[in-house]
């Protein structure tokens, strides 16, 4: 894990005093929201439909058990008990009352956290793939080049008033686990010729209102060129993005405006303009921060075979064990090692909430079972990197005394949702009671492992946080006349295959939704040949047996 030094840390608390200052203006009312609203947003405080909100910056998705215990103590301190982790690695407190803020800010900042950057025009925190670092189909530990962008990034003089905010992604392994297409600008780490490894770069998808899957704009970037490469992208997009309408002004609108050719050409011309030796950092630079991300596990002497023996036994005479294997255990890097993601998707929960007590035994588990470190998912669980095989029975039996042992991830329980109506002031339809009662009706585990790997999105708005454009299953909430309805889009994916999902017709009422989202898996039970997934099948057969079978002929 990166260790922040005393410049991290005198950054972060001469915000925190010039937030404090900001605040108690905005409590005696010498400042009205109008103008607090700019001042709040750069210290990631949104207003929602009954509270602040407090969005807290996890650099990519990276945490240890002690930053993990004291979100726990934040949320039971100042919050209703819980927090809520987003599909950018971050946490959210819905509840925290303004005046507290600031000491919510210095409690953060005592164990290496703050919340700038979170929210408003600027570059926000960097993503990546969870199991960055470990992941057994990893070319690169991408963490370091996250980094990289984050020191960068912060307090960028020329990029603090974009035309809109912008996102970044970066990926070090082939198979996408952090959605780097859906991104205003993608990274992946791969091989560019001559046995080099850099970068391909994307740039302009996004999601909202016009999804937009990213454009390559390069397949051959030298490591070295990255921050150079990435400063002439925002400097284009600084200039030429369209400032004045909030609609048009993310870079997927100027890429589409330009067409990526002209685009590209712009972006080469302005760093062939720039001088790239006073932006890009020395390799010795690179070498230090590399230096902190040091490789955590050694194989066992025996590879890791006696445990890996013994899981096949357990495996064979215990499924509920074994569908936590399957669903929940990822393959690692280094032999007699595994990464597990822990769910935050209970049957009938609220996706990606942990209250204190939970956070608290994670920050446990962590310590005893993965070295102290966590990463939070895109998908908005919980993950430990760092777990020897032969202390899977035991991590296990500790989440089911937990009960936290939900055997979901990635299938169809694992849903992304966004606050939707029941906090969000932009909201046009509830999402999180959606989310819940689909969990609940996918519970059964034998269903779940039947039905098998599926992506199941739900946004409560066009603006699309709960990335239902991406889902294999999307579910946009829309008010309609008065009552709430629910868009069923298909075909979407965010890893390497990403694609947009497609409308299947007019919507359905909260009551509905959740038996149309059957029909659809249902229609794919009987369709699949030779353990096709969801979308395999989807992909071969098209939208219209699906749209039939919803609406019947007439409609297809
Ligand atoms: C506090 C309530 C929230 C508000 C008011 C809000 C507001 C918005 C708005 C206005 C957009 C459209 C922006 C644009 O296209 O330029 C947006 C997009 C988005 N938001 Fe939120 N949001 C909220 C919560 C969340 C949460 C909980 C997440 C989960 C991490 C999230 C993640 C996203 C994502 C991924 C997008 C799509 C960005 C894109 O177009 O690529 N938001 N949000
Ligand atoms: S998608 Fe809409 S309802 Fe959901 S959090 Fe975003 S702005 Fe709010």
């Amino acid at each position: 894990m990166y260790r922040y030094d005393e410049f991290d840390a005198a950054i972060v608390a001469d915000r925190i005093s010039e937030f404090r200052d900001q605040v108690n203006r905005r409590l005696s009312g010498e400042l009205d929201e109008e103008a607090f609203r700019p001042l709040r947003l750069m210290n990631g405080v949104y207003l929602q439909l009954h509270a602040y909100m407090l969005r807290v910056c996890i650099p990519y998705g990276e945490i240890n058990a002690t930053q993990l215990r004291r979100l726990g103590a934040i949320a039971q301190r100042y919050d209703r008990g819980y927090g809520h982790f987003t599909t950018r690695q971050n946490i959210q407190f819905n509840w925290v009352a303004l005046s507290d803020i600031p000491a919510v800010l210095e409690e953060l900042a005592e164990v290496g956290m703050h919340a700038i950057q979170t929210s408003g025009n600027c570059i926000r925190n960097t993503t990546t793939d969870p199991l960055a670092g470990v992941a057994a189909d990893e070319v690169e530990d991408p963490r370091p080049w996250a980094e990289l962008i984050r020191q960068w990034s912060t307090f960028h003089p020329e990029f603090t008033f974009l035309p809109r905010k912008f996102k970044v992604a970066i990926t070090g392994a082939s198979h996408d686990r952090a959605a780097i297409r859906f991104h205003d600008i993608g990274l992946e780490l791969a091989p560019i010729g001559g046995g080099e490894i850099g970068f391909k770069v994307f740039v302009g998808g996004g999601m909202g209102r016009t999804p937009r899957l990213g454009r390559l704009l390069r397949d051959d970037l030298p490591k070295q060129h990255l921050l150079s490469y990435i400063e002439a992208i925002l400097r284009v997009y600084n200039r030429q993005g369209q400032r004045e309408n909030k609609y048009k002004a993310r870079i997927k609108i100027l890429v589409d405006s330009l067409g990526v050719e002209a685009f590209r050409a712009e972006v080469d011309a302005e760093w062939e303009a720039m001088g790239r030796a006073t932006i890009d950092v020395p390799e010795a630079e690179i070498a230090r921060i590399q230096s902190y991300f040091v490789p955590q596990d050694s194989a066992p002497e025996d590879g890791g075979l006696a445990a890996s023996r013994a899981i096949t036994k357990r495996r064979a005479s215990d499924p509920a064990f074994a569908g936590w294997l399957d669903a929940n255990v990822h393959a690692h890097k280094v032999a007699g090692h595994a990464g597990v993601t822990i769910s935050l998707k209970p049957a009938g929960g609220i996706p990606g909430d942990a209250t204190t007590a939970q956070l608290e035994t994670i920050a446990d588990l962590a310590e005893r079972y993965s070295k102290g470190l966590l990463r939070v998912t895109h998908e908005q669980n919980l993950l430990l990197p760092h777990v020897r095989q032969e202390d899977l029975p035991a991590l296990w039996a500790a989440l089911v005394a937990a009960g936290l042992e939900t055997a979901n991830v990635g299938r169809i329980g694992d849903i992304i949702s966004c606050p939707g109506l029941d906090y969000c002031s932009l909201a046009t339809a509830r999402s999180i009671p959606i989310a819940q009662a689909l969990s609940a009706r996918f519970a059964d585990p034998a269903r779940l492992r039947d039905i098998g790997p599926i992506t199941l999105n739900i946004s409560g708005c066009i603006n699309a946080c709960g990335h239902h454009h991406a889902g294999n299953i999307g579910i946009l909430g829309l008010e309609k006349t008065g009552n709430e309805a629910y868009q069923l889009v298909l075909g979407g994916a965010a890893d390497e295959t990403a694609a947009i999902a497609r409308i299947t017709g007019q919507g359905f009422s909260a009551d509905a939704i959740v038996g149309a989202v059957e029909t659809v898996v249902d229609t794919y039970i009987g369709l699949r040949q030779d353990g096709e997934t969801f979308i395999e099948t989807f992909r071969r057969v098209g939208v219209t047996p699906f749209k039939e079978a919803l609406y019947g002929s007439v409609a297809a």
